[in-house]
């Protein structure tokens, strides 16, 4: 591979249609472990965040749960049967179909126009490639080139919206992660909803608490590697939810500590009290700690962001009155 910018080298790297990361069969559950791979009672939480979206909708004739950057279906598999005869489950997402999924699962690589539902999209957006820039010797900002070995180079100066960008975004810093093409992502994802609500659930940070450094890095069978983009890891970078959120919806934001919580997931421990009385109760509910402990960790998936977009709908219940909500500027 020649010297090419980040994002082309990444969109080949993981989505090639032969070698691409993401068209492995072992799919993503394979190289990382996600909420989704954690624990069923993430998609416990996220069906109860569905039923809340239909009931604030007023029980449309036809609701939908699109899942964007579906991976293997693990989610939007667990939940295909809910609202029987209602329901429309949809898995977005650019690798094949998975064996074994419900037959109730439309699964295609575009999000679906004029949906009214609940758009949910786990780990996606630090997975949509983007540019990387770095400042010369006379301070100006430049593309981070990269080749088939993971070596890197400056390019050309960046492009006046890229430029644009950063001065908005990422003023501070050595290194820049570009997500323009998060945002233009997100908003068409965001733009396809007739109603409804939108979430985004990544790695996340804000304008006033950006790595200097960059966050882009790789993993390959539950490791972290250096990024090499050469379809044998996965390439991602934290993504900047505060600059994704599209300006006029309702924006909110928060932990994934908290929504959970808000949603019914826990990490807290059985009353010891049921051992006794109960003893296989106790042990399901110990189980069930452990994974709600793992999904609302501070330090792990629970310090994962939450931006929430309502779509001519208000934010539903159980999540409106979150203490640390806040509107993000337009
Ligand atoms: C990190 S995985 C997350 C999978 C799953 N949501 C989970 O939480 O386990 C990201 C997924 O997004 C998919 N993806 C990336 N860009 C996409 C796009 N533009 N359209 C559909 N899927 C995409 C990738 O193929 C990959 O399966």
């Amino acid at each position: 591979m020649t010297w090419m910018r980040w994002r082309p080298a990444m969109e080949r790297a993981l989505y090639a249609a032969e070698g691409g990361f993401y068209r492995r069969p072992e799919g993503p559950a394979g190289h990382f472990r996600t909420s989704v791979h954690a624990s069923p009672r993430y998609a416990q939480a996220v069906g109860r965040l569905l039923l809340e979206v239909d009931e604030a909708l007023g029980r449309p004739e036809e609701i939908a749960l699109i899942d964007v950057g579906a991976g293997r279906g693990e989610l939007v598999g667990r939940l295909a049967r809910l609202l029987p005869g209602r329901l429309r489950a949809y898995g977005v997402e650019l690798a094949a179909r998975p064996d074994g999924l419900p037959p109730e699962v439309r699964w295609r690589e575009t999000v679906p126009e004029g949906a009214v539902g609940l758009l949910f999209a786990n780990e996606w957006l630090d997975n949509v490639p983007l540019d990387l820039a770095e400042r010369d010797d006379a301070g100006v900002l430049r593309y981070v080139e990269v080749d088939g070995s993971g070596a890197e180079r400056l390019g050309g100066p960046l492009e006046p919206a890229d430029a644009a960008w950063v001065a908005r975004w990422w003023p501070q810093g050595e290194r820049f992660e570009i997500g323009r093409p998060r945002d233009e992502a997100w908003a068409a994802a965001v733009g396809a909803l007739e109603r409804g609500l939108a979430v985004a659930v990544d790695y996340a940070h804000r304008r006033q608490d950006r790595p200097p450094f960059g966050t882009l890095t790789g993993f390959r069978a539950g490791r972290e590697v250096a990024p090499v983009p050469d379809g044998g890891c996965d390439l991602t970078a934290h993504v900047a939810l505060d600059a994704v959120a599209v300006p006029g919806f309702h924006s909110l934001w928060t932990t994934q500590r908290d929504a959970l919580r808000a949603l019914g997931v826990s990490g807290a421990r059985p009353p010891l009290a049921l051992a006794s009385s109960d003893p296989a109760g106790y042990l399901r509910a110990l189980a069930g700690a452990g994974e709600g402990a793992e999904l609302t960790a501070s330090a792990g998936l629970g310090g994962f962001g939450w931006l929430l977009q309502a779509v001519r709908m208000p934010i539903p219940q159980s999540l409106a009155g979150l203490p640390g909500w806040q509107t993000l500027e337009a």
